[in-house]
């Protein structure tokens, strides 16, 4: 298959992602392409059997260079098999009031953009404090430690499930 990668990223969890699907998808011998939001106007999207976008999320939003990319290829997006990965922390828990943010953000997205993801698969990502400026540290200090006090406050994590994320990758490519 032919595939397409396309993501955004503010502290890399969601790069570290793209590479890691694209690696995986490689592997089960699938062609592969890999860009950044903005770097990929050029591509021809109706030339791929599957496109896979990602983003993070930040208070409730997706990055803008993939919300403006979502909108400005929507059309493409809705004609070919396409599947989103959101990442979040509300991903590594069972809060019920977080998976039901995270639902509304995707259809928000949808919403804004015009573009309707054939699948999503919900991501787990993580804690990188050196990522953080001063505002964010202290932030997401007190977030770690109201949603983990098992971990130390300040301490990076990382969350994201890579075995259960190739099965989905998997799933999706069968499909
Ligand atoms: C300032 C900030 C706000 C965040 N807001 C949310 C949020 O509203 N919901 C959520 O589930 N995760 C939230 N997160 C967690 C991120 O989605 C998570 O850290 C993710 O791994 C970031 O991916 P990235 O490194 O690709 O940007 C937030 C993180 C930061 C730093």
């Amino acid at each position: 298959m032919k595939i397409a990668i396309i993501y955004a990223s503010t502290e890399g969890q969601t790069r570290k992602i793209a590479h890691h699907a694209k690696e995986t998808l490689e592997g089960d011998g699938n062609d592969v392409t890999l860009r950044h939001a903005t770097d990929a106007n050029d591509l021809r999207l109706a030339e791929y059997d599957g496109v896979i976008l990602a983003a993070s999320v930040h208070a409730g939003r997706f990055q803008t260079e993939l919300v403006d990319f979502a909108k400005d290829h929507s059309s493409a997006l809705n004609a070919v098999n396409s599947l989103f990965l959101p990442v979040s922390l509300g991903a590594a828990g069972d809060d019920e009031t977080e998976w039901n943010a995270l639902r509304q953000y995707v259809r928000t997205l949808a919403a804004d953009t015009g573009w309707s993801p054939a699948r999503v698969e919900h991501v787990a990502g993580a804690f990188r404090f050196k990522e953080y400026d001063f505002f964010k540290y202290w932030a997401m200090r007190w977030f770690e430690s109201s949603k983990d006090p098992s971990v130390p406050a300040g301490v990076d994590r990382e969350y994201t499930d890579w075995d259960a994320l190739d099965d989905a990758l998997r799933d999706w490519t069968r499909a």
